[in-house]
């Protein structure tokens, strides 16, 4: 038995895992003790309850039946012949090279090994993945690998996903208590409404306060999130995904490996959680590094939406140069019979009837006016009205002798196929090369279901032939951005970010919706990896309208665009919306790179979010009234994160059209601004914000003096 210590090299965050049976065990996460953890042995010894078996199973990585564990096991499967179905594995070995650790245990009477990883990185995400090769002779069938974490007894409260198309990102606050709580997801792609991300803490954890850790699987398909409080006190989270049909059997000779889990630990409430994400994200291999220079999008979605027409597009790009946008993003409707959303998926070659002379004179004209061309996709589709489709009804996901569902008019490509892998990276390929597009909107609309390849289901197959392709295409078009996007934020994770550099955030372009549905993002991703456009005064998605000012103040903390058919908008709305661009560009490398805090407000109608430099000389506050205030006076917001002996200077900026609401005297420093205020002060005091009216918003800016 041994145990691991691990900590970050500033140790800020202690890792302890011990390997006493077979799968690893997390024993402490959070705050390094001074001193050491001698003594932790003794700490952590438990009594034996009557009734009991005599040793108590530990809550391994992936705790087994077979070891007596009292809750659902991580690990369960069986043998065909029903042999090998309570698996229990013995250490065989362990190597530990600086922060990463690799257990391997074996069952030689159910023929599996078992390899579990586990890394902490230096901004104190730890990441654990398990392995599971057949030794044996004859297949084996895992039924359910959930990688499993014990947190805190102190912790009450569990945050869990809650959400729909246009209200993604959305969570809910329920009491952990005895027995589980599971949330499954069988939408084969990570879902508006139960992507894989759990929150655990000590009852009333805020953003700034309580202990809180955060549990995220890296997948883009089905999934189980599930926390279960055991009657000896214990209690655990489990992720992993979940299985249809035989998808996990392991053949002899064979392997299953699990998704990475990802954890942040905060004792200082959920903010600390997501920074820690956040830096992840932010490091992570093969990606732009955060440069600030997040190009200005203009998206032709909302504005024309299928209704492509050369000059009517030529002159949008025209506008979009001169309100300052640097990245043309063509969206759905260029392709072959794509004239409406029944027909077309599958046919990606430029339709000849809309665009006789091809996608050259506007991307000719769009780089011409100085602007990036990005391009809209939906790869993993087909319409039965397509080409493709006529040609290769087979190619479509189905169970055999079922009639195929289909959701918004399309059916799904079995990318595990090779020829039709092969077909679609051809056509992506030539697109790419034949065009100049530095930019890929790669969309995904519908759920998978009766997702079968042959006979056999394969959602889970399908997703890792979904990230092969983008991987395909980004080693043959490597300086291309990819974005991704499903009906809004339907996959946003660690997986597919591992492949691409934003995320379709929403559907909803509505302020009011996306103040909320921008805040549960950033509890997980960060804001130059948040697409947000402005759209025009009334909502496509909700029909409520808004000033430029709230829409603009909403997107502009955020990788940012525009999705409004500016030859629409007035002169006066263009010359606002051109001075906000101004404004965003002026401060985006700090929204893009800096440390993001939302400060707990003590009206639950208002929301506000700070952005602070790395070197915490400046920082931005964006506070938004979402419905008619709480409070005759404002209470005061704390800001968190700044230098406590660096003295700022406060400014209230009121972007495009937005306003104060109506009292009858305002603070003054609202007018005149602050000079000479500490960071100590505001982060004790805070700052006493105006009154605000319902659906606006405000921006305040803090340097050093
Ligand atoms: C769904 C996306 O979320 C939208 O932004 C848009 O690209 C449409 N698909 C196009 O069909």
């Amino acid at each position: 038995m041994t145990l691991h210590e691990l900590m970050t090299e500033d140790a800020s965050r202690l890792l302890i895992v011990e390997t006493r049976t077979g799968a690893p065990e997390i024993v402490h996460f959070g705050r390094a003790f001074a001193g050491g953890a001698g003594g932790l042995e003794a700490l952590r010894e438990r009594s034996v309850p009557n009734a009991a078996l005599d040793v108590e199973a530990p809550a391994t990585l992936l705790p087994e039946e077979g070891e007596g564990w009292p809750g659902l096991p991580g690990l369960t499967g069986r043998a065909d012949d029903g042999s090998g179905w309570s698996p229990r594995v013995t250490f065989l070995d362990e190597e530990r090279i600086d922060n990463r650790l690799v257990v391997r245990a074996r069952d030689a009477v159910a023929g599996l090994l078992l390899t579990t990883e586990i890394e902490l990185d230096p901004y104190g995400v730890l990441r654990c993945r398990a392995s599971i090769l057949n030794e044996g002779e004859r297949d084996w069938v895992a039924e359910r690998i959930a990688l499993t974490v014990p947190v805190p007894h102190r912790f009450g409260t569990l945050r869990v996903p809650e959400g729909r198309w246009v209200h993604e990102f959305h969570h809910v606050d329920i009491p952990l208590r005895v027995g589980a709580t599971e949330i499954a997801n069988r939408r084969g792609r990570t879902s508006h409404d139960r992507p894989p991300t759990l929150f655990a803490g000590t009852n009333g954890f805020t953003n700034q306060t309580g202990e809180v850790w955060g549990l995220h699987l890296g997948w883009s398909g089905n999934a189980a999130t599930r926390a279960e409080v055991l009657t000896d006190g214990r209690r655990v989270m489990q992720l992993g995904e979940l299985f249809q049909g035989d998808e996990g059997r392991i053949a002899p000779a064979t392997d299953l490996t699990t998704p990475w889990l990802y954890i942040a630990a905060s004792d200082a409430g959920v903010d600390g959680v997501s920074q820690a994400f956040h830096r992840h994200l932010r490091a992570r291999p093969g990606h732009t590094p955060p440069s600030g220079s997040r190009p200005i999008h203009l998206n032709t979605w909302e504005a024309v939406y299928f209704d492509h027409d050369l000059e009517t597009l030529k002159a949008l790009a025209d506008r979009a140069a001169e309100v300052g946008a640097e990245r043309y993003v063509l969206d759905d409707g260029w392709f072959h019979g794509r004239r409406h959303d029944r027909a077309g998926l599958g046919d990606w070659w430029v339709d000849e009837t809309v665009w006789p002379n091809g996608l050259t004179p506007l991307i000719d004209h769009v780089t011409g006016l100085g602007l990036e061309f990005g391009i809209w996709v939906e790869p993993e589709m087909v319409n039965p009205d397509s080409d493709l489709f006529r040609e290769h009804p087979e190619w479509a996901m189905q169970d055999p002798g079922h009639d195929p569902i289909t959701g918004r008019n399309q059916l799904v490509l079995d990318l595990t196929r090779p020829e039709v892998f092969d077909r679609i990276l051809g056509h992506l390929d030539r697109l790419l090369a034949d065009h100049d597009v530095s930019y890929v909107k790669w969309d995904m609309n519908r759920d998978l279901t009766q997702a079968g390849s042959g006979a056999r289901a394969a959602a889970r197959a399908q997703t890792i032939a979904n990230w092969r392709l983008i991987d395909e295409l980004r080693v043959r078009h490597p300086t291309v951005t990819i974005e991704s996007c499903s009906s809004g934020g339907g996959r946003a994770d660690f997986g597919i970010l591992e492949r691409t550099d934003r995320v379709w955030t929403s559907d909803s372009n509505d302020a009011l919706e996306r103040q909320r549905i921008q805040s549960g993002f950033l509890r997980v991703f960060p804001p130059e990896l948040m697409g947000a456009h402005v759209g025009p005064g009334q909502s496509h998605t909700s029909g409520r309208r808004h000033g430029l000012g709230f829409r603009a103040t909403t997107a502009m903390f955020a990788s940012f665009g525009i999705e409004w058919n500016l030859l629409d908008a007035t002169d006066e709305e263009r010359r606002q919306l051109a001075e906000i661009i101004e404004v965003h560009k002026r401060h985006r490398n700090l929204i893009h790179t800096g440390t993001v805090w939302q400060p707990d407000v003590a009206d639950p109608a208002q929301q506000a979010l700070l952005f602070v430099s790395a070197d915490r000389t400046e920082a931005l506050l964006s506070i938004a009234q979402l419905e008619i205030a709480r409070y005759a006076v404002p209470s005061p917001i704390r800001l968190p994160g700044l230098v406590p002996d660096v003295r700022y200077r406060i400014e209230m900026q009121l972007l495009g059209d937005s306003r104060v609401g109506l009292a009858i005297a305002q603070p003054e420093w609202t007018r005149s601004g602050l000079t000479d205020i500490s960071g100590a002060m505001l982060e004790a005091i805070g700052i006493q914000p105006p009154a605000l009216d319902p659906e606006s918003a405000i921006v305040i800016h803090l340097s050093a003096d």
